[in-house]
């Protein structure tokens, strides 16, 4: 028997309980002010769309659906940017986020031509590392988080990239780095950016949450945009479980910007010869959805409205917890509960009180005290801020 999943898991054990109070803070999933699974206005109209139009459940081709990759690209890097008009990218769908992670370690793991490692923030996203594992990657770490500022280490993680061996590969969380929301700023990007064509470095954005980080997203699309700009070749992995709230959908792709139009031509066909055996083509439903919304204008601004309207729930939320920990009288430091940002907020807390949280609160989380505050609600801050205050104070 293996263990459970370090972040599923959570839910696993989540559902077993039956006090009324338990709350779920372990996935990263969004749930309305009354706790409840939220299906975006944006997406219903979608769906509305596509049932009217009576479309065939044919397969797509080996590398998705075209529109949706095209427009997926177009998300992330600018529908005005040259690397599109030049044709330097590959874009395939892939099965959300982490399918198309899959696919971007598969296919590096065989041609990439610098040593076959990985450089990972610490921490990272739990499942990052066994997605490497699985292609036979050596997994490194770079200092990313400290934990006295519950901040980025900003000079750690220079200096441990400035020694990473030349030509290797570096995932970057392009923004609302999970598990700690602390993203650099702007300037520190520039900087990494540097540092990192410097090393002669691939830098490998995993972009789970476009648009979650700052509501905007144009801003929160900055560091790709940059590293773009400042003439890096990328690979990037995108989801729309959290932006679009298609969790269950698996809509996301991979893409990787080339040198040249016949060098991408020979990549797309080497990465369709490996999806092919791995699941032969990626589900429908999803990627028309995310088509429909982004080629539609009326849709498209009724989504960044959806994005917004999410964002903003999540930082009214962060204030409320940190207010409500002052109230239960915690002299502890919450700065960092609203200074983080994305749907996590990593608490400080350790596995002995997160451990505690749950046996006496039916507070369910990871173990590395991080919270999915995309999971709280007006109606349980209080009572998280209680049991949190009960197991720090
Ligand atoms: C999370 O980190 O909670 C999400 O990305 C969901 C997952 O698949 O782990």
């Amino acid at each position: 028997m293996g263990p459970p999943d370090a972040i599923l898991g959570v839910t696993e054990a989540f559902k077993r309980d039956t006090n009324p109070k338990k709350m779920n803070l372990g996935v990263g999933a969004y749930r309305d002010d009354n706790g409840k699974p939220f299906v975006l206005p944006s997406v219903r109209k979608a769906e509305e769309l596509l049932i009217s139009q009576k479309l065939d459940k044919e397969y797509l081709p080996i590398s998705g659906n075209a529109e949706f990759c095209k427009k997926s690209i177009g998300l992330a890097i600018g529908d005005d940017n040259s690397a599109l008009a030049d044709g330097l990218n590959v874009t395939v769908q892939g099965i959300s986020g982490t399918g198309a992670l899959r696919i971007g370690s598969t296919f590096l793991s065989k041609f990439f031509p610098g040593p076959k490692t990985v450089w990972l923030p610490a921490p990272t996203w739990g499942n990052h590392v066994p997605i490497f594992k699985h292609v036979n990657m050596d997994v490194q770490q770079y200092r990313y988080y400290d934990p006295k500022t519950c901040g980025f280490n900003f000079s750690g993680a220079l200096e441990d990239i400035s020694k990473i061996p030349e030509g290797g590969l570096i995932m970057l969380h392009a923004c609302a780095h999970n598990p700690t929301g602390v993203d650099p700023k702007q300037e520190q990007w520039d900087e990494m950016s540097k540092v990192i064509k410097d090393r002669k470095l691939l830098p490998f954005f995993d972009m789970a949450y476009q648009g979650f980080a700052s509501g905007d997203v144009a801003k929160d699309a900055y560091a790709v945009r940059k590293f773009l700009a400042d003439g890096h070749k990328i690979c990037l992995s995108q989801s729309f479980s959290k932006n679009m709230g298609l969790y269950g959908e698996r809509a996301g792709a991979f893409t990787i910007i080339c040198n040249d139009k016949d060098e991408a031509a020979r990549v797309l066909s080497q990465v369709k010869i490996l999806i092919r055996p791995l699941y032969s083509n990626p589900p429908l439903h999803g990627s028309r959805i995310v088509a429909t919304i982004l080629n539609n204008p009326d849709l498209h601004a009724l989504w960044l409205e959806d994005v917004k309207g999410m964002a903003d729930r999540i930082i009214s939320m962060r204030s409320k917890l940190r207010s409500n920990l002052a109230k239960e009288g915690s002299v502890r430091d919450w700065t960092h509960i609203t200074e983080q940002i994305g749907m996590f907020c990593f608490t400080g807390m350790t596995p002995d009180q997160v451990a505690k949280l749950t046996k006496e609160f039916s507070v369910y989380l990871t173990k590395d005290g991080r919270i999915s505050v995309a999971g709280i609600a007006s109606s349980n801050v209080e009572y998280l801020a209680h049991a949190m205050h009960q197991v720090t104070k």
